[in-house]
C-alpha cells in the first residue's frame, strides 16, 4: 500500500532519493526510514573487554564550505553512546546539537559535510556508506524523532496507513498482521482507542497525540538507536513531561538506546544516564548525569546549571554567563569559551583543551590539566585556581570507562581522541 510523500515529509513518509546526506527538513527518507526498524541488537559491550560501543563518534568534524572560506560547525567532537543508554545532550541554541544529530543519522544537509572523523555503528563506519545503504541503516537501526511531529508525518494519509507502511517496508509480514502491529503499538504510546484511531488522519490528533504517533513510528521497526532532537519542544509544558516519560518507558522496553538533544536540564536530569555538553561545535564537558547535573566541573557547564532556577532554593540570584557563544566565524583560538570564562588564564588564549578527567566527568578546560603539564615548557601559565577543583591527572583509557553509565562505550584515550590525526589517517570521510 504505498503512499506518495507528503510536501513537507522527512521522517518517515518520504519516497524521494537523495544522492547523500540530504537535509532533515526535505526529501531523503524512504518510507518508514527515519522511525525505522528491525535492526539485529547487538550483544552490549562489555566493560573493559574492548567490544564496541552502539555507537561511537570521533572527532567529528561538519564544515561548511561557502563563498569566502569555510565554516567550521562541529570541530572534533567524540562519544560513545551504549545500548540502551540515554545520552542527554544539551547546549545553548547553534551549539552543534542538532547537526551532530543530523550527521550521525547521514542527513546533513548540503553544503554541509562531514569534514573529518568517524561515525560508527558497533564498530563499523557508517559515514561513508553509499546513500542507499545507509538509507538501510536508517530504516532499520537508527531512528529520528524531530521537534515537530508535522515533519514526520504525512498529512494526506492516516496514521494507520503510515505505521502499517513503515512496518511492511522492514519485515516480511502481511498487510494484516501490519495493521494488527499498528494497533498495538499506538496503544503502546497510549493513544485511547487505538482501533479507531489507527483510521484518523494526522490533523485529527493535537501535538502531543501526533508527537505519540511520531514515537510509534521510530519504535515500529526496533531501532537500536532514536535520536530524538528537541522531541518536546513544540508541545505544551503539560504534555513535555508525558512524551519525555513515555519516550524513557519505551525505550527501556524496548532496550532502545536514545540521544536525547534538548535544551530542558529537567528532562535531562529525568532521563538521561549521561550528558554531554556542547559549546561552539566541541564538547566541553560529560559525565553521568548526577555528576554533571550536580557537580559540574567546566565552567561552561557550571554556569549553565547555576542558571537553572530550582525550587525553594535560597538563592538571590541566577548564575548568568556573560556574553555570547561566538559565531562560526568568529571562535576565538585556544578555548572557545575563554572571552565568557572567569577562570580564564593565558594558555586558554593560545591552546585548545582537550577533554580531560575532572572529578567524575571529563571537562574540557585546562584547569584540570596535571601540574607536570601545566608547567612544562612554553605553557607555563597562572591558572586562577580559586575555585577551581584540583587537577586530576592524564587522562586514560580507563578514566573514560569510568564515565559510562552502562559499563560501555567510551573507551579510548581522550588525546588519541582529540589529535584526530590517526582517523583521518585510517578513512575518515573530509
Ligand atoms: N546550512 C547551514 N549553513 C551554515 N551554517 C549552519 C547551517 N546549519 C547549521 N549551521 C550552523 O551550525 C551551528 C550549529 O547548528 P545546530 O546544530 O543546528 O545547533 P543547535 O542544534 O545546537 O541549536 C550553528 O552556528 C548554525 O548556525
Ligand atoms: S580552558 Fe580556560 S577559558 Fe576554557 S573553560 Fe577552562 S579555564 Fe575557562
Ligand atoms: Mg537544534
Amino acid at each position: 500500500m504505498p503512499f506518495p510523500p507528503p510536501p513537507h515529509a522527512a521522517a518517515n513518509v518520504d519516497h524521494a532519493s537523495s544522492g547523500g546526506n540530504a537535509g532533515h527538513g526535505g526529501s531523503a527518507l524512504a518510507p518508514g526510514e527515519a522511525t525505522v526498524s528491525a535492526g539485529a541488537v547487538a550483544t552490549p559491550p562489555a566493560a573493559g573487554t574492548g567490544a564496541a560501543p552502539l555507537l561511537s563518534v570521533r572527532n567529528l568534524r561538519i564544515e561548511f564550505p561557502h563563498r569566502r572560506g569555510t565554516l567550521v560547525a562541529i570541530d572534533g567532537v567524540s562519544f560513545d553512546v551504549a545500548r540502551g543508554e540515554v545520552l542527554g545532550v544539551v547546549g545553548e541554541s547553534g551549539a552543534g546539537k542538532s547537526l551532530t544529530g543530523a550527521a550521525i543519522i547521514g542527513l546533513l544537509e548540503p553544503p554541509g559535510r562531514i569534514a573529518a572523523g568517524q561515525v560508527l555503528l558497533h564498530g563499523e563506519p557508517i559515514h561513508t556508506l553509499p546513500p542507499e545503504k545507509m538509507r538501510r541503516i536508517r530504516g532499520r537501526r537508527i531512528a529520528m524523532i524531530f521537534q515537530d511531529p508535522l515533519t514526520s508525518l504525512n498529512p494526506l494519509f492516516t496514521v494507520g496507513q503510515q505505521i502499517t507502511e513503515t512496518i511492511l517496508t522492514h519485515r516480511d509480514i502481511s498487510e494484516k498482521a501490519a495493521r494488527k502491529r499498528a494497533i498495538e503499538l499506538l496503544a503502546e504510546v497510549g493513544i485511547p482507542a487505538p482501533d479507531q484511531r489507527v483510521d484518523h488522519y494526522p490533523h485529527q490528533f493535537s501535538g502531543g497525540m501526533r508527537q505519540r504517533v511520531v514515537i510509534a513510528l521510530a519504535l515500529c521497526a526496533e531501532p537500536e538507536l532514536i535520536i530524538a532532537d528537541e522531541p518536546t519542544t513544540a508541545l505544551d509544558v503539560s504534555v513535555q513531561a508525558q512524551i519525555i516519560t513515555l519516550l524513557k518507558k519505551l525505550c527501556r522496553e524496548h532496550h532502545t538506546a536514545v540521544m536525547l538533544v534538548t535544551h530542558d536540564m529537567g528532562v535531562i536530569a529525568e532521563t538521561a544516564d549521561r550528558v554531554a555538553v556542547m559549546y561552539a561545535g566541541r564538547l566541553a564537558e560529560i559525565g553521568p548525569v548526577r555528576a554533571v547535573v550536580q557537580n559540574p566541573q567546566h565552567p561552561y557547564t557550571r554556569g549553565l546549571m547555576g542558571s537553572i532556577p530550582v525550587l525553594g532554593a535560597d538563592v538571590h540570584r541566577l548564575v548568568q554567563i556573560e556574553g555570547a557563544m561566538p559565531r562560526l566565524n568568529a571562535i576565538p583560538p585556544g578555548c572557545a569559551f575563554n572571552p565568557r570564562c572567569p577562570h580564564v588564564f593565558a594558555r586558554c588564549h593560545s591552546e585548545r583543551p582537550d577533554l580531560l578527567p575532572a572529578q567524575d566527568t571529563l571537562a574540557a578546560c585546562w584547569l584540570y590539566a596535571h601540574p607536570a603539564d601545566q608547567d612544562r615548557p612554553g605553557t607555563k601559565q597562572s591558572p586562577n585556581v580559586e575555585s577551581a577543583p584540583r587537577a586530576a591527572g592524564p587522562v586514560t583509557a580507563s578514566a573514560f570507562q569510568g564515565l559510562t553509565s552502562r559499563g560501555s562505550a567510551v573507551n579510548r584515550d581522550a588525546k588519541t581522541d582529540t589529535d584526530g590525526e590517526n582517523d583521518l589517517a585510517q578513512g575518515g570521510s573530509r
